[in-house]
């Protein structure tokens, strides 16, 4: 199991890469939006690769082939041996899935809420695949089977993509999601900081400290 920071924030993503538990990064246009306005998106991937190591997916925005080859060829050249193109599911997503692919070109392909996409997209020789937990809970339907069911198929078919699961919201995601066969989930920087804490360990250290300080006395 691989964690990944779901964040465009450099200042963040430095702070958490610090931990030492971290080996790659997602973003996405509502991420960067949300974070950095209008930001220039080179510069703020610049500088996220700066501060990480391993892949930076970076989310296509266009809507049409030709469109799309060209920005992820764009964001493939910003830096080739750590941007991975992140391709939404579509029928135009699996023909520009399956151009990168024959490019040698990493690929991350997102907005997945099923298992058939799953299986469509690894076929097409994704190098991510990605299932997004919470936008599949709000809809009512269960996450497990379907992270599951992948994890199951691409073992016995022998295809080489690595599921990654996003849109995590809660802990329980992130552990559930661990017990499902996920190889990576990518996680937000708010949750990741809660995966830290407990109280019984900080009233544990206090009592350690404390007693410490207050040896001999
Ligand atoms: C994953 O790669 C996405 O960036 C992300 O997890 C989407 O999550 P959301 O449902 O919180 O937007």
């Amino acid at each position: 199991m691989v964690l990944f920071l779901d964040s465009s924030d450099p200042k963040e993503i430095k702070e958490i890469y610090a931990w030492g538990v971290i080996s790659g990064v997602t973003t996405n246009p509502l991420i960067i939006s949300k974070e950095a306005g209008n930001v220039d998106l080179e510069k703020r991937i610049r500088e996220v690769c700066e501060v990480s190591r391993g892949h930076v997916s970076v989310e296509l925005t266009t809507e049409t082939e030709r469109e799309m080859l060209a920005e992820s060829l764009k964001y493939y050249e910003w830096n080739k041996e750590r941007i991975c193109v992140k391709v939404p599911f579509s029928e135009v997503g699996l023909r520009i899935l399956h151009q990168l692919v024959e490019r040698g070109v990493p690929t991350n392909v997102t907005c997945m809420m099923s298992f058939n996409q799953a299986y469509l997209a690894a076929l097409a020789g994704a190098t991510y695949i990605s299932i997004f937990s919470g936008r599949i809970r709000d809809m009512g339907y269960d996450v497990r089977p379907i992270i599951q069911d992948t994890r199951a198929i691409l073992d016995r078919e022998g295809l080489a993509s690595k599921i990654i699961v996003g849109s995590v919201r809660h802990l329980m995601d992130v552990n559930e999601a661990l017990q499902d066969g996920a190889h990576i989930l990518t996680v937000p920087p708010p949750i990741l900081r809660k995966m830290l804490w407990n109280p019984r360990t900080e009233s544990t250290i206090r009592e350690f400290n404390d007693a410490w300080k207050n040896r001999g006395s």
